[in-house]
């Protein structure tokens, strides 16, 4: 066999569906059919493609039972009317489900095993509520591996705040304002439409309907308003429904294409992969994750902090983005993170938020090309980070 080379990975296209309000309007959604909807568009906008090129096609989903099982990846596939001789399967990392559908394909284009993958993900918390069907181990909490609140994430949330003391609810609170605004303005310029494919949408009441936009984003959202919430955790915590991200249904795609590929085929290449990470912390904090996945990132590709010009974080929780920003010496509002809002505006379905940080990255890469690397990175329920660092293809080589 003759000596192997490791390829290099980009992601050619993302799309998503609208973020929906879980039992709001995808209440009589499947989930399968949102992922339908984002194969489909991915293959139209990027018709140089030939079906049959497509080597696996790997989506993600926290729950995987009814609409989201039956290997949720190939069941889409097939749907979507992709060839049946494309594969497909489902992963799950909960929250970085996607993220890691793209890291475990783009490894195997990397590898050589693979020339184009379809990466996503997929949650639809009003049809699968989180934790639905979960059975822990007793032996978690008798054998006191992990504290109680590891398994609630919004207690691990206010488990945040207690140990960074610093991290007011006042500043988490302020921090949501500022991604409503954010994404209100995003939504204003024309910068999160162009990747959202439209889903059609019918209730017994409303009859027959099309979403074309995220449903949860609250642009009306002031301080005054968030200080009034009520604190669903913990009485008098610091979590509340303004600074978390709420309970959301929605699909995620990509293509990644090894650069060889994507130049054979005229493909576009909106990203280089430089590295990525996964790291593990305490379950009961596991809004830090990012920390040490990003480190671990970093290193992987000799680099610093510094050398990010863009942030992708998903918003779990405010207070969980703030600990990140805190360590890394990077200001609140610091201009180079979630340009356009994050999942405090938008939503969080579960699996599906890792390719929507993506997607979003790549824009923003396209309008910024004096930015050389961004990363997307989250955490992960029982208490984990991941981190995904990548090149901008429009870096124009003048500065960071
Ligand atoms: C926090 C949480 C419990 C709130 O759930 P909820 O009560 O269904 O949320 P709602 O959207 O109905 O909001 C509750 C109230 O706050 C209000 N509210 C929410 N956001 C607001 C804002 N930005 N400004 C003003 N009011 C707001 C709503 O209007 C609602 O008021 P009402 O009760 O008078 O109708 C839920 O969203 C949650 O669990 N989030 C975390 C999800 C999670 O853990 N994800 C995984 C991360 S790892």
């Amino acid at each position: 066999m003759s000596s192997r080379q490791v390829r290099d990975v980009v992601f050619v296209d993302g799309v998503r569906t609208p973020f929906g309000k879980a039992k709001g309007m995808y209440s009589e959604t499947r989930a399968d059919d949102m992922v339908v909807k984002v194969i489909r568009e991915l293959m139209r906008r990027n018709d140089a493609i030939p079906p049959e090129r497509v080597d696996d096609v790997a989506v993600a989903a926290t729950t995987q039972t009814g609409d989201q099982g039956l290997t949720i990846g190939r069941a889409a596939s097939v749907l979507a009317g992709l060839p049946k001789s494309v594969p497909g399967y489902a992963i799950d990392r909960m929250c970085a489900g996607a993220m890691t559908a793209v890291t475990t394909t783009a490894a195997a284009i990397a590898f050589g095993a693979y020339d184009i993958a379809i990466a996503g993900g997929v949650e639809h918390m009003g049809r699968h509520p989180m934790g639905e069907g979960v059975d822990p181990n007793p032996r978690f909490l008798a054998d006191k591996i992990v504290d109680p609140s590891a398994l609630v994430m919004g207690n691990t949330a206010e488990n945040l705040h207690d140990m960074l003391p610093q991290l007011t609810k006042e500043r988490a609170d302020a921090y949501a304002l500022a991604s409503q605004q954010k994404n209100a303005k995003a939504y204003a310029n024309g910068q999160i439409q162009p990747d959202l494919v439209p889903v059609a949408t019918r209730s017994v009441e409303g009859g027959w309907g099309l979403a074309t936009v995220d449903e949860p984003p609250r642009p009306g959202t002031t301080m005054e308003g968030l200080a009034t919430l009520k604190t669903p955790f913990r009485p008098h915590g610091n979590i509340t429904p303004g600074n978390a991200a709420g309970l959301n249904d929605g699909a995620t795609g990509c293509i990644l294409a090894s650069e060889e590929t994507a130049d054979e085929l005229g493909l576009q290449k909106k990203m280089r992969l430089v590295s990525f990470a996964f790291a593990g912390v305490e379950p009961e904090v596991m809004g830090y994750g990012p920390v040490p996945s990003t480190k671990k990132a970093l290193e992987k590709a000799g680099m610093t902090i510094d050398d990010i010009g863009l942030f992708e974080i998903n918003e779990a929780f405010a207070v969980q983005v703030l600990s990140f920003l805190d360590y890394y010496g990077i200001d609140d509002d610091d201009p180079r993170v979630n340009l356009y809002g994050g999942a405090i505006a938008m939503g969080h379905p579960l699996a599906s938020s890792g390719v929507r940080l993506m997607i979003q990255l790549a824009r923003q890469f396209a309008e910024h090309p004096e930015v050389r690397y961004g990363i997307t990175t989250m955490c992960v329920g029982m208490g984990m980070g991941g981190t995904v660092i990548w090149e901008n293809t429009n870096w124009t080589g003048d500065e960071k």
